[in-house]
């Protein structure tokens, strides 16, 4: 079956072999078809670091085919015993070299004659490791519920790593089914993508057992995965039929619970939305200990970091409850998007991600309303997405990658929130009944086959009669986006908007002659109705006249009701001055004066208005209740204090921030009251910590009170206070804090716990405890994949956490690069320490470090953080003297 469906779905294949590292189709074979049998004899303490293991890949031969004695597979840290090929009917034949291509993780199988034409079988005997890098076929330590440290063996194979497993054609479109066997110590369990089919005595060694599982659908390697390990699990049928089974620790079954209810609910969710149902019988969801991304899709078997999927009633907090929410959703939608249909090379992995990023708010909305997630998400992705993309260093949605670096370093902010970012507005400027109809039509069209950017439009264009192509490529083939420039005049009763569009710069605008452009939908709203958008245009031009007819001169407009559009906007003076009571008086909606401040905080960044203007603004929210607007402003203030760290008058920033939160703090109080819910209490998390950590004495005080109470076993904290408390306490704390932290830390049994005090740790105001926390982030207590932000919890804390946070960094790079093996991690950690200075000459130093010590995959971030450190030292120079003035004169009795 899967022959003849193969060939219909390469009709782009062999693949636009632009790039070096692509597998090269003029070499025998082109793999329309590959069957691979894993035998993995995992040693049985679990210790081991090699494995053998057997492959047998049966191909069938290109048309046209090439004559050739080579066979060219991707292949990384794997030793080749021997290796043969069988044509069908024919003589076995022995490969009798290996050429291994180590830079481009290929090896070439030679053989001693020409490979007869038509279909036959790869063998393939080859040893790999077990290794302790988080990619690939890997080691995960654990614990024992009895203290004993033991290994389970996991695989991550996104982007580029399954060649690190098996010798493979490793890449999105070679599809192929696959079946795996495992040899494993019969005490553990192995799990796949498939359920397990037989599982019966090794007969050569009666320790081990043979499991083997169903073979899959026709597939990508990236998506293939096998856990073995000692798990428990909590097991349920979703309403659709398909079991599922969240697996965790053993002695912990229960919190997955949670992530399976989770789970449950949203398989009929996608079923329903996408119209095609969960091509699967089963799917697990797995917490691994040592995990380097949050959690990855692998197609009925999805990985998670522990704290992406366990939760505790008792001891988990609102927010780890969300992550938890979304990540679920997030994986799930892959199993449709992404897994059923794949994209056709990397250049293509915003689609999936940037889709799943979107569709996880839609789940999560659906799942949990009360958690008013799509406000959230203009917070999290949305302005994050618009900070990235205004840089000169940002890049386009659709970028060309070759190598596995390249690969890697795409997993950024672009792909995963502008992406969905701009998915959301296509949703919005679709609909959603086309939408969905478009959606729909896309995956029935490619499941089982690999899809294009282009080929998603097409669908979306049939389905709605609009232009979506043209639309949406000027978002993703073109980097960053528009400032939306808005002037008006009253003639009448009509109300003349002129607005016109040019390219948004952080560093401020630019008279660029070749200013690009770009396809914008444009809603408009006014006072009359803030929520109900009472006019759309399409602007794709530079600007244009809009008349709205039958507005009295009093009500005021808004441009982009739900700031769904990607863009930023600049009023005109009078627009934005009746614009402004509505923070005030809470007429706007909290989305809109979310949106509204942080359109004015990055103008004030990009020196477009003056940053003062900005801090009036941000008074106007004294009487703000919406969670997510708080968090977005407290966001803004955070980056505001990290710059005026680099000035003497920090303290009055810090008086600011604790006047601006004293009345909500005051309000909310310590503890949960009847009737609260979700955002209440992440609400009183975010102002207690704030005030805490902005030196408000009062909170200060309740702060170590409760601390103690919690030390002493007296009063447990309850678990959403955690937070707060322990950055508050160690933001004002001594070498007495830290070791009591660090002590809370061992006896934590929870990853959420331990991870929850690893962020704050930074906080420690002294010198030398600041290295104690710096040498604890590479120490055995915390997992590597969370060394990243202990450092960055430093770097984010104080001046001298940013000082001594980069020069651990540098002194410790050998150790950090090779920790992280170049891949997405080693991204975050520079972004983390090397982008909060603020003086011209640290991004020299920053880029002249980097040009002696190599990360490819972070080469883009490095630039964004020299960028970034030079618009933060444009900005002090600007507007240092100006904030301080007006912070002096706030505090100055009234005359
Ligand atoms: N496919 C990714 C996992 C991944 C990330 C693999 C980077 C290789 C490199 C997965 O679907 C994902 O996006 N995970 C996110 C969590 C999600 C909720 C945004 C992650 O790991 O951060
Ligand atoms: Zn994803």
């Amino acid at each position: 079956m899967h022959t003849s469906e193969f060939h219909s779905s390469s009709r782009r294949w062999p693949l636009s072999l632009s790039k070096a590292a692509r597998i090269q189709a003029v070499l025998f074979p082109c793999v329309p078809y590959l069957l691979v049998l894993l035998e993995i004899s995992y040693n049985k303490t679990g210790k081991g670091k090699s494995y053998l293991a057997k492959e047998l890949g049966i191909m069938k031969q290109p048309d046209p085919f090439k004559w050739t004695n080579q066979i060219v597979m991707n292949c990384a840290d794997i030793d080749i015993i021997t290796a043969s090929f069988v044509p069908e009917g024919g003589e076995e034949i022995n490969a009798t070299g290996f050429n291994y291509q180590n830079e481009d993780e290929k090896v070439t199988l030679c053989f001693p004659s020409i490979l007869q034409k038509g279909s036959g079988s790869l063998k393939i005997d080859f040893v790999g490791e077990l290794n302790d890098k988080m990619k690939g076929f890997y080691r995960s330590k654990y614990t024992t519920p009895s203290g004993e440290n033991r290994y389970a063996a996991v695989t991550q194979f996104e982007a580029t790593d399954a060649r690190r497993a098996f010798p493979c054609w490793d890449e999105p479109a070679i599809k192929a089914t696959f079946d795996i066997t495992l040899i494993i110590p019969k005490d553990r369990i192995a799990l796949s993508n498939m359920n397990v089919v037989d599982r019966k005595p090794y007969p050569e060694d009666h320790s081990l057992v043979e499991v083997k599982f169903a073979t899959t659908p026709i597939m990508s390697t990236y998506l293939v995965a096998f856990v073995i390990g000692e798990y428990d699990f909590v097991e349920s049928q979703s309403s659709d039929g398909v079991t599922v089974r969240v697996y965790t620790p053993v002695g912990k079954a229960e919190q997955g619970k949670f992530a399976l209810e989770v789970a449950t609910k949203t398989l009929p969710f996608y079923k329903d939305y996408f119209s095609v149902p969960y091509p699967l019988p089963k799917i697990d969801l797995i917490a691994i200990a040592d995990f380097a991304a949050g959690a990855m899709e692998n197609w009925g078997l999805v990985t998670y970091r522990e704290t992406a999927l366990l939760i505790d009633p008792k001891n988990s907090c609102a927010s780890s409850r969300q992550w938890v929410a979304l990540v679920v959703g997030h994986e799930l939608a892959h199993q449709w998007f992404g897994n059923l249909v794949t994209m056709e090379w990397w250049t293509h992995l915003w689609l999936n991600e940037g889709f799943a990023s979107w569709i996880e708010y839609l789940c999560v909305d659906h799942c949990f309303p009360e958690y008013d997630i799509w406000t959230q998400f203009v917070s999290a992705d949305y302005t994050r997405a618009l900070d990235l993309d205004a840089l000169d260093n940002s890049h386009p949605i659709e970028v060309d990658v070759g190598h596995p670096s390249e690969v890697d370093e795409i997993f950024d902010a672009i792909s995963y929130s502008k992406g969905a970012s701009v998915i959301r507005m296509l949703h919005n400027y679709i609909g959603d009944e086309d939408f969905r109809k478009g959606m729909n039509a896309y995956l029935l069209k490619f499941q089982h086959k690999n899809a294009s950017t282009e080929d998603l439009w097409e669908c979306l264009e049939q389905a709605s009669g609009k232009p979506i192509a043209a639309v949406m490529n000027s978002w993703t083939k073109q980097m960053g986006f528009p400032i939306i420039v808005v002037d008006q005049e009253q003639h009448g009763s009509d109300r003349v908007l002129k607005i016109s569009q040019k390219k948004f710069c952080a560093s401020g605008p630019r008279n660029d002659e070749n200013c690009p452009n770009w396809m914008v939908p444009i809603s408009i709203c006014t006072s009359e109705d803030p929520s109900c958008t009472k006019m759309k245009v399409l602007l794709d031009q530079p600007e244009t006249t809009v008349n709205i007819t039958n507005i009295a001169p009093d009500h005021w407009i808004k441009i982009n009701p739900g700031t769904v559009g990607f863009y930023r906007i600049q009023y005109s003076t009078t627009m934005l001055e009746s614009l402004l009571p509505g923070i005030r008086d809470l007429t706007l909606l909290p989305v809109d004066r979310l949106g509204l401040q942080n359109d004015l905080f990055s103008l004030a960044r990009a020196g477009m208005i003056s940053t003062v203007e900005v801090l009036k603004v941000m008074e106007a929210f004294v009487n703000e209740p919406n969670y997510t607007v708080w968090s977005d402003l407290s966001c803004n203030l955070g980056v505001l204090s990290s710059l005026l760290s680099h000035t003497d008058f920090h303290e009055d920033i810090q008086e600011f921030i604790r006047d601006l939160f004293t009345p909500i703090g005051m309000k909310l109080g310590w503890d949960s009251k009847t009737g609260e819910g979700h955002l209440d209490a992440l609400l009183r998390g975010l102002v207690l910590g704030k005030l805490g950590k902005a030196g408000h004495k009062a909170t200060l005080e309740e702060a170590r009170r409760r601390f103690k109470e919690h030390v002493e076993g007296k009063q447990t904290l309850p678990a959403d206070l955690r937070s707060p408390v322990y950055l508050t306490v160690l933001k004002h704390g001594d070498s007495t804090t830290l070791d009591t932290m660090l002590k809370l830390h061992k006896q934590a049994d929870m990853q959420e716990e331990k991870n929850r005090i690893e962020r704050v740790l930074g906080a420690i105001p002294a010198p030398d405890l600041i290295q104690r926390v710096l040498n604890f982030a590479l120490s055995e207590e915390v997992r590597p994949q969370d060394t990243v932000s202990v450092i960055g919890g430093v770097a984010g804390s104080s001046k001298q956490g940013r000082k001594a946070a980069w020069k651990f960094v540098k002194d410790n790079w050998e150790e950090l690069h090779n920790r992280y093996q170049g891949g997405f991690l080693i991204s975050r950690l520079i972004k983390l320490t090397a982008d909060g200075f603020a003086i011209d000459k640290m991004a020299a130093e920053v880029k002249s470090f980097f040009e002696s010590h190599h990360a490819p995959a972070a080469e883009r971030t490095v630039q964004q953080c020299c960028e970034n450190i030079l618009l933060n030292a444009a900005w002090l120079k600007r507007d240092a003297e100006d904030i301080h003035q007006y912070l002096l004169q706030r505090k100055a009795p009234p005359v």
